[in-house]
């Protein structure tokens, strides 16, 4: 493709160092697209005819369908999926082929096809963080009545419903959708008319190619469009989010399905066994999931470094951009997908849930919040609950197993009502602040998100 300035032929060496089409060509659809909408604002400005239009159209999808089915042949030496296309083309329909290129550079041109690849991505990445959030949402839905002990520092808390707890998920999904989106907005401007850096001398009306592409926007600097890559490290940025979020999950899961816990059993679909011990029935899916995490904050580590310090403008270090882009939609997507399924066949285990969250300790801040409605500062009620609290563990009893006058004699403000207040149920449903996990307001928001998630 530049054998005018060369007088001999590029190392075999370099040829396998530089190409990317054995990772590129998945982009083909988009550069078809892309080049299609080209040679329509070609022949607007009467540099192709319109035969000439509709063979390179024709051509073009001609090529497109036999990718689709896997009988085409890519060639490594055309280093990439841009000249893969554009030689095949040429050497189809001749001349019309070889006027495709006209005002347009592959720095432009792979600009356009990673925004228009990461477009349709964000969209189906938006898609399943739904898929996700609807099975957390039935999940909860279907076990409203059980109650776990809320964790911090991974010690017992306060009581909480589980779907409660599930919920927290769907709101942080919910803002992964929200940042993917808005990736989505900014990403969402054509570069095409950039050129190599400095537009052309051949203008096109790149507000018809706007158009054709969907694009609400033009890129208003042809050195910003073909240098800038921030709307892939941005969308990096939200997909390893989502990874961390999964993660979290995952370590919920992964201590629930553990002896210890035995909150829920992930169906046998979705575990593996152990090829030595028999008994073993493990939450690969979940560790994974957790494993994978990592290479979702590496991608964006790896396309920031790689990004840091190129002068301007499009360096060839940015072909690198791919690999890390590609491997973390594949990654989430994947992730997400199977999420969504598993967590359809996850069973609740009550009795576990109903032990565990039988401890009595989980009640004492509220034995807190009883002194100072009854006029105790909180900090004395603090510590009047803290006594209370040593003088149970003491005896070996739990709070509801004090008697009134052991209640007195720790401060006179208890009255005969402080033991109605110890039951998990009470507990929850005092919670009604805005966000706190009173049934009522956990309903209230598994209703919400079945509407909004419609
Ligand atoms: N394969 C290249 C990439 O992904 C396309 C752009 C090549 N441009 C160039 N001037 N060599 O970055």
């Amino acid at each position: 493709m530049w054998k005018g300035r060369f007088q001999t032929d590029t190392a075999q060496l370099l040829k396998d160092f530089s190409e990317s089409i054995s990772f590129d060509w998945r982009l083909y659809r988009h550069d078809i697209a892309g080049s299609i909408a080209h040679a329509t604002a070609l022949e607007a400005a009467g540099l192709i005819t319109k035969p000439e239009l509709e063979a390179i159209r024709a051509g073009l999808l001609a090529i497109r369908s036999e990718i689709d089915a896997g009988k085409f042949t890519w060639k490594p030496e055309l280093e990439d999926v841009h000249m893969n296309i554009e030689a095949e083309l040429t050497r189809r329909i001749g001349d019309p082929g070889a006027k495709l290129h006209t005002a347009r550079s592959r720095n432009d041109q792979v600009a356009l096809d990673l925004r228009l690849y990461l477009r349709d991505e964000a969209d189906t990445i938006c898609k399943l963080l739904a898929e996700v959030q609807k099975s957390l949402v039935a999940l909860g839905e279907a076990h409203l009545e059980i109650v776990i002990p809320g964790y911090t520092h991974l010690q017992r808390a306060q009581p909480v419903l589980f779907a409660h707890h599930l919920l927290a998920y769907v709101e942080m999904f919910a803002r992964d959708a929200g940042r993917v989106a808005d990736a989505r907005k900014r990403l969402n401007v054509l570069p095409l008319g950039s050129g190599a850096i400095a537009g052309s001398t051949i203008n096109l009306d790149r507000e018809l190619i706007a158009r054709l592409l969907d694009f609400p926007a033009l890129t208003q600097n042809s050195m910003d469009a073909v240098s800038d890559r921030d709307f892939a490290v941005e969308l990096l940025s939200a997909l390893a989010l989502v990874g961390i979020h999964l993660s979290r999950l995952s370590e919920d899961l992964i201590l629930w399905a553990s002896a210890e816990f035995k909150f829920v059993t992930i169906s046998d679909a979705y575990t593996t066994g152990s090829s030595l011990m028999p008994q073993k029935k493990n939450p690969d899916v979940c560790e994974l999931t957790r494993g994978k995490s990592g290479r979702l904050v590496g991608n964006l580590v790896s396309l920031l470094t790689t990004l840091k310090g190129l002068p301007m403008t499009y360096n060839r270090d940015m072909q690198e951009d791919k690999e890390p882009v590609f491997d973390s939609v594949d990654t989430v997507k994947a992730a997400l997908q199977i999420y969504a399924a598993m967590l359809r066949e996850i069973e609740v285990n009550p009795e576990e849930c109903f032990a565990a969250s039988a401890d009595w300790g989980l009640l004492a801040t509220d034995v807190a919040d009883y002194l100072v409605l009854h006029g105790v500062p909180f900090r004395k009620a603090h510590e009047i609950v803290g006594k209370t609290v040593a003088l149970c563990l003491k005896r070996g009893v739990g709070l509801h197993e004090l008697t009134l006058a052991d209640y007195k004699a720790l401060s006179p403000a208890f009255e005969a009502d402080v033991l109605e207040i110890l039951t998990l149920k009470r507990s929850i449903d005092a919670r009604t602040n805005s966000g706190a996990p009173a049934t009522a307001n956990v309903k209230a928001r598994l209703a919400h998100w079945k509407a909004t998630l419609e």
